[in-house]
């Protein structure tokens, strides 16, 4: 099946809300540091944007955890793929996320990140869909709240592709005909 992509949130939409974000982040920590923390690789996009507007010091780390279980469902159990480089102790930490789906496999990842004493912790998701959670997890900026659709750009992948979309869009599988 051939997939067609249309779009849900347009390029002009996601930089302006970044910059929103940015904008209420610098306000929130002014006269301090933060510490943004990638999670790769869906979050690259959205965390190379937010960081370029935010007007307070910024240093960044990454990390990449897989999630055990099948492809549609996490088990929030989670495997460190790639650990962070630096320690977070004292820093004024922002979890960078793509998407909150089910809120397992975060809420694994904040509670991990929370026993290395951070001074403070916040979470920040470019997308929410807030129907599908399963783990409550508390999220301090959102980017949109989205409906249950499967989508991608922006650092989304579908099977790997699509996540240099500069929009979000929703993924439609056509019958090829
Ligand atoms: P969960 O919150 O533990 O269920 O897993 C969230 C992860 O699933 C995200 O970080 C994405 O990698 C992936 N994911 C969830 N929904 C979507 C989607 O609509 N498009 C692409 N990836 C998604
Ligand atoms: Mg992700």
């Amino acid at each position: 099946m051939a997939e067609k992509i249309s779009v849900l949130i347009s390029e002009e939409d996601v930089d302006k809300r970044i910059q929103e974000i940015g904008e209420q982040i610098s306000k929130e920590f002014e006269g301090q540091e933060v510490h943004l923390i990638c999670v790769l690789r869906g979050g690259s996009f959205f965390m190379c944007e937010l960081a370029k507007r935010i007007t307070v010091p910024v240093t960044l780390d990454f990390m990449q955890v897989s999630s055990y279980g099948s492809e549609t469902k996490s088990s929030g159990v989670v495997k460190i793929v790639k650990d962070l480089d630096d320690p977070v102790n004292d820093k004024n930490v922002i979890v960078v996320e793509d998407i909150i789906d089910s809120g397992r496999t975060l809420s694994y990842l904040l509670e991990m990140i929370r026993k290395r004493g951070p001074k403070s912790m916040t979470l920040c998701t470019l997308l929410d869909k807030p129907e599908r959670r399963v783990v409550d997890v508390h999220v301090d900026y959102t980017g949109f709240e989205i409906p249950d659709k499967f989508v991608v750009g922006y650092g989304l992948d579908y099977d790997q592709r699509y996540r240099n979309l500069p929009y979000i869009g929703v993924v439609e599988l056509e019958e090829e005909s």
